[in-house]
This record gives C-alpha cells, sequence and structure tokens, in this order.
C-alpha cells in the first residue's frame, strides 16, 4: 500500500474496508432515455459518425465536416427535461421542463460564444456553434487521447511528480486564459481533463460553466461532482471566483497521487477528515508539491491561492526533486572527489 490509509485519505473512518473505498466518482448520473444521433446522419455541414459519449446534459459524437475532417460535436440534450424515442426532434418532457430546457439551452449557446473566442493549446477549441432539431450543437476540434481520469484507472504504479507537474502547469495555462476571459469552469476533475496522445492536457466539459466572473447567477440547479466541488458551490454561490476551480485543481492533483477522490466538500463542512497530502505522501512528492495540493484544498476560499498566476507561482517555485542516488553516480561522485575535481 503507498499510502498508510486509503479509507482515512479519503476521509472515512480509519480501517474501513477497501472496498467501501470507492474509485473516483462521478456526477449522479441520471436515468438516460434519450436516443443518440444515428450514424450516417447529416447535421448542417456535418456527417455524424459514432456517439462517444453519453452524460447526464449531453451526448458527444464525431462527426466529419465537409473536408473530411474529424470533429467532436456536443448536443445539448438533459436527460432529466428531454425526451427523444425516435428521429432527431427533441421534445420537452412537460410544460415545466420546457423552461427549464430553454434556459439551459440558451446558456449552453452563450457558452459555446463564450469559448468560442478562446483559443489556447490548453483549452478545446469550440470551432462552430448552432441550433437545430430544437436543441443545440457545439462543434469543437477533435482531440485523440484519454482523459486523465482513464489515465489514473489505467497506471500500474504511481504517478510521477514529473508527469502531474507538467499536466498541471500545461493546463493552468489554459485555465489563466479562461478566467481572464471572465468565464469559471466550476467542474474541473480527471474526466474532463483530456490528455492527447502527445501528452499535453486539454481543459473539457464547461457545461457548469453557467456563472461568469461578473454577472447572473444560474437558474438551472448547479452540478457538483462530490470531492471535486468546492464547499462554496454548495453553499455560496456568491463566493465564487478564480478559487473555486483551484479547488478542483487541488482535488485533481489529490486524485492522481491517491487514485481516488478527495472527502466531499459539503461532508468536510461538516466533519473534515480530509487527511493532508503532505502527510499522507511525505517523502513520496516533494514537500512543495503536497503543500500545494493541501493548500488549494482549503475549505475557506480566502486561504486558497486567489488566482492561477498565484498557484502557477507556488508550483515553479518547487525546487527539483533531489536526484536519486545511483550506484553509477556515487561511483562517479567517488572519482571526482578522488581526484579533487
Ligand atoms: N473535443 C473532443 N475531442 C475528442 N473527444 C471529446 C471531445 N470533447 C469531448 N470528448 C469526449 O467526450 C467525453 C465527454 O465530454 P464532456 O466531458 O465534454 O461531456 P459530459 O461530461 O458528457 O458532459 P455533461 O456531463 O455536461 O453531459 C470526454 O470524456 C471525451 O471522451
Ligand atoms: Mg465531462
Amino acid at each position: 500500500m503507498r499510502y498508510p490509509d486509503p479509507a482515512q485519505a479519503r476521509g472515512m473512518p480509519a480501517g474501513t474496508p477497501l472496498a467501501a473505498v470507492l474509485p473516483i466518482q462521478a456526477a449522479t448520473p441520471m436515468p438516460v432515455t434519450n436516443q443518440a444521433l444515428p450514424g450516417g446522419y447529416q447535421l448542417l455541414n456535418y456527417r455524424i459518425d459514432r456517439q462517444i459519449s453519453r452524460g447526464g446534459f449531453s451526448i458527444v459524437y464525431r462527426a466529419f465536416d465537409d473536408a473530411g475532417q474529424p470533429v467532436a460535436i456536443k448536443e445539448y440534450l438533459p436527460a432529466s427535461l428531454v425526451l427523444r424515442t425516435e428521429g432527431d426532434v427533441v421534445r420537452a418532457s412537460s410544460a415545466e421542463n420546457l423552461t427549464s430546457f430553454r434556459y439551459g439551452m440558451k446558456c449552453f449557446f452563450e457558452e459555446g460564444r463564450a469559448l468560442a473566442k478562446i483559443n489556447h493549446p490548453n483549452v478545446v477549441r469550440v470551432l462552430n456553434f448552432f441550433r437545430a432539431n430544437e436543441t443545440v450543437y457545439m462543434v469543437m476540434r477533435y482531440e485523440r487521447g484519454r482523459t486523465l481520469q482513464q489515465q489514473i484507472q489505467m497506471r500500474q504504479d504511481q504517478m510521477s511528480e514529473r508527469f502531474v507537474r507538467h499536466v498541471f502547469m500545461h493546463l493552468l495555462n489554459g485555465l489563466r486564459e479562461v478566467h481572464t476571459h471572465k468565464l469559471l469552469h466550476l467542474d474541473i476533475k480527471p474526466a474532463n481533463i483530456y490528455l492527447r496522445t502527445d501528452g499535453t492536457p486539454v481543459l473539457l466539459d464547461f457545461g457548469a460553466a453557467r456563472q461568469t466572473l461578473t454577472n447572473t447567477r444560474p437558474k438551472l440547479a448547479p452540478m457538483y461532482t462530490p470531492g471535486f466541488a468546492a464547499p462554496e458551490q454548495y453553499r455560496d454561490p456568491d463566493r465564487l471566483g478564480p478559487w473555486t476551480d483551484v479547488y478542483g485543481v487541488g482535488a485533481s492533483m489529490f486524485a492522481c497521487l491517491a487514485a481516488f477522490a478527495p472527502q466531499a466538500a459539503d461532508a468536510r463542512v461538516q466533519e473534515d477528515h480530509l487527511v493532508s497530502a503532505k502527510k499522507i505522501w511525505a517523502g513520496q512528492y516533494s514537500d512543495n508539491v503536497l503543500e500545494v495540493v493541501d493548500w488549494c484544498l482549503r475549505l475557506d476560499p480566502l486561504e486558497r491561492p486567489q488566482s492561477v498566476f498565484a498557484l502557477q507561482k507556488a508550483i515553479r517555485d518547487i525546487p527539483p526533486k533531489k536526484r536519486k542516488m545511483t550506484l553509477l553516480g556515487n561511483i562517479k561522485r567517488m572519482l571526482f572527489s578522488e581526484i579533487g575535481a
């Protein structure tokens, strides 16, 4: 076992059976009944190839544009509000749901518009968004790779500090750009961090980015992903800010080390069982990396890094981990000291 007690690290009482220490949790799944668009379906000038993924609020497809280039298309389709049993047209499941659906659609559209202005290598590139079939679609550049969550689940041994730092330093460049555009992500977690095949990360899924840094409050029930959402997302939406995404970054770094999410923030507020990263992984990662994780995971928003820049500065200031003494290294060092070099 790499850490003293995984149950304890997750905020459960020490000695909780391993089977009860769940893997990283996703947001509560919704009953899914919506039918996906079929392969070969022509959606404007895009030809649907296949469904890649289905979430509670949307379906993501791989498609090809006129030039035969692959794209990813996200279709706004909240499972709890609308139903598509056949064909392509979406129908609200009740009059009340229609109002919420339309409001959500407007948000999805605005999110597409805001994202389309961001052109950064570490933020998913939005190429187009449009209305069709009574709903909205967001066309993105198609990325090849896997999510950080899949990477965590696949790995055999502990993630190296070098890898973790590489992923998050690049990701934070993207997140900084998002905040510069007055957007908050609000759902940063390993499942929304995509690792391209060349290892560079891309921030995906701005589905929760309904709250800009300046104006309106979301009217749809906000989504939380237990373990990754900051406490103010549950109880204090007036206090959302860059530090809220910083909490998600800290929780995602924690998940890279632990292979599971930290204790959910709403439970932590009641009774904080989260053991500090510095305690769990002392000696296995540099103190500074562990201190950064703990700093990001502070319950009080004011006690966290207040901006992505501040967080990046803290990560950059981390001295490189001491090199391991290898036999060859020791011999070289001895030889050099013998000859007085
Ligand atoms: N641009 C893209 N290129 C390739 N694959 C993508 C792209 N965007 C999304 N995907 C795939 O679709 C999956 C789900 O995407 P995303 O996280 O945006 O939606 P979601 O979690 O299903 O959203 P929601 O919870 O709002 O329904 C990703 O994990 C990834 O596998
Ligand atoms: Mg997602």
